[in-house]
């Protein structure tokens, strides 16, 4: 028997996936990628709350599942980033609804709910109502409790997607609240994953050979300060990473996602500058370029903070790759405001920027303002900024032409090319008499021979 699961949204979510197939594979289910597989008996969603359009394919996608209960009993499930006003409804609609840190019980909830066997169609008697959820409700229960079913999740091994990728989860929730952001109310306060734990993973990934390592949290740079003094912080914590990499002789990329540019220090640049395995590769979300959107946002840094970071990054690390997210259309912002948003990215040379048209989240504090962009506007501004990335993007990767660049080869793109990327996330398409025979996992030198805005191409030396 098999199940399906269906994560949007970020890679937290895609990596809390690989433990739910843990617990999964556990009870002796298997993972299907086909919804429609005969066997697939179990169907689960890994909800993002982020931007409304990912729920509302999280509601159609549930009424199809209900549909098709009446040919085939299937039990469906939904757990992840959910905002209260979602999850009521949501209890309504699935069989099971869980906050992820309450995945170890899932085993206990299935049993008690019932798995469906052909011939048996489930009444929806919702299990769900058992489960206390703690994450969305402040300090309640608190952060201790929180912490301490947050850690259990942590504790079970993941059934990573892949040998060479692996994501590594250093920290849950947020403390930050954003006007505009669901985070804090869908994961709760943050708690960090203890250092011992994360290193130990890290190290038994590089000693199976793993090559590429992301760090996850909402806000990389706050590790360890909610136990300060007895934990890491964030740079000594990428320190270790470093020593790890020494000490091993290996050679793989680790990468963290994101910092917030409030905190991120000239600390955290220097230790990245220091060892090789820690990549040099940046996400430093902007998210609007003007000082009073930013207020508005409650980001609570300046530009001039921005800026001053980004000068510290290219004094620092002056090859590395500068990623961004950007959200346009924001509650009251004005042709203008958004101009400054250009600007910044013109400035700051983004070798890749996550574009997003701003989207209310009920709960969120800009919820209650007036979401007064037009549609219309909001597309404007995204397209504007999306041909403004690949006008910028496009001479940074014509500077490669002719130069060598070191690629970790992950598999094929859309075009069956072997394809990866550089080590600041560029992706390469690898071509050449010898491309064929690179092996999937392995780095290689390619010369760059072709670029594009957003990738480029490499003949294998
Ligand atoms: N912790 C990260 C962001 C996590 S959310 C940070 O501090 O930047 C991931 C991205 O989704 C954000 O960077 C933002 O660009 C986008 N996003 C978040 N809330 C949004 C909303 N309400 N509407 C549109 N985009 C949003
Ligand atoms: Fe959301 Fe802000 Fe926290 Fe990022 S820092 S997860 S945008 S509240
Ligand atoms: Fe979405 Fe949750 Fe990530 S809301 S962006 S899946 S942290």
């Amino acid at each position: 028997m098999k199940y399906y699961i269906m994560p949007f949204g970020c890679q937290m979510n895609r990596s809390d996936s690989e433990r739910i197939q843990t617990v999964l594979n556990g009870m002796g289910y298997s993972e299907s990628d086909d919804e429609n597989h005969p066997d697939v008996v179990i169907k689960g969603i890994v909800a993002c709350s982020v931007r409304q359009k990912a729920i509302d394919r999280v509601y159609g996608r549930i009424r199809n599942w209900n549909a098709s209960k009446t040919e085939k009993p299937v039990l469906t499930f939904i757990s992840g980033c959910m905002l209260p006003a979602d999850r009521e409804k949501f209890l309504k609609m699935f069989d099971l609804v869980f906050p992820i840190d309450q995945l170890p019980g899932l085993p206990d909830m299935i049993r008690q709910y019932g798995v469906p066997t052909p011939g048996s169609i489930q009444v929806s008697s919702s299990a769900a109502s058992e489960v206390t959820f703690g994450a969305p409700e402040f300090g309640k229960p608190g952060r201790e409790e929180a912490r301490e079913r947050i850690e259990n999740f942590w504790k079970l091994k993941p059934s990573y997607s892949s040998r060479i990728e692996a994501f590594v989860p250093i920290q849950n929730g947020c403390d930050k609240f954003c006007t505009y952001c669901a985070v804090p109310y869908t994961r709760g306060r943050e708690v960090s994953r203890p250092s011992e734990d994360i290193l130990q993973e890290i190290r038994r990934l590089v000693r199976e050979g793993c090559k590429s390592i992301t760090l996850l949290g909402q806000n990389v740079n706050s590790y360890g300060l909610d136990k300060k003094g007895d934990e890491l912080s964030f740079p000594e914590l990428m320190r270790e990473v470093g020593e790890i990499g020494r000490e091993s002789g290996k050679e793989f990329w680790t990468y963290f996602t994101s910092p917030h540019p409030r905190d991120i220090n000239v600390e955290l640049l220097e230790v990245m500058a220091e060892y090789p395995v820690l990549a040099k590769w940046v996400h430093l979300p902007l998210q609007s370029g003007d000082d009073e959107v930013l207020k508005n946002m409650n980001r609570n840094h300046s530009m001039a903070r921005y800026r001053s970071v980004v000068q510290d990054i290219r004094r620092i690390l002056p090859n590395a790759a500068l990623f961004t997210d950007i959200i346009v259309g924001f509650n009251g912002e004005t042709v203008e405001q958004f101009e400054h948003t250009a600007d910044a990215m013109r400035e700051f040379e983004y070798d890749m920027a996550f574009i997003a048209k701003y989207s209310p989240r009920p709960g969120a504090k800009s919820a209650e303002w007036d979401d007064d962009v037009s549609h219309e506007e909001k597309d404007r501004r995204f397209h504007h900024l999306g041909k403004l990335l690949q006008e910028i993007a496009a001479p940074l990767n014509l500077h490669r032409l002719g130069s060598i660049e070191k690629v970790l080869v992950t598999g094929k793109d859309r075009k069956g090319f072997i394809s990866g990327y550089t080590q600041g996330r560029i992706p390469v398409r690898l071509t050449g008499k010898t491309a064929i025979s690179v092996e999937i996992g392995s780095f290689t030198d390619a010369e760059i021979i072709s670029a594009r805005p957003l990738s480029i191409e490499g003949r294998v030396l």
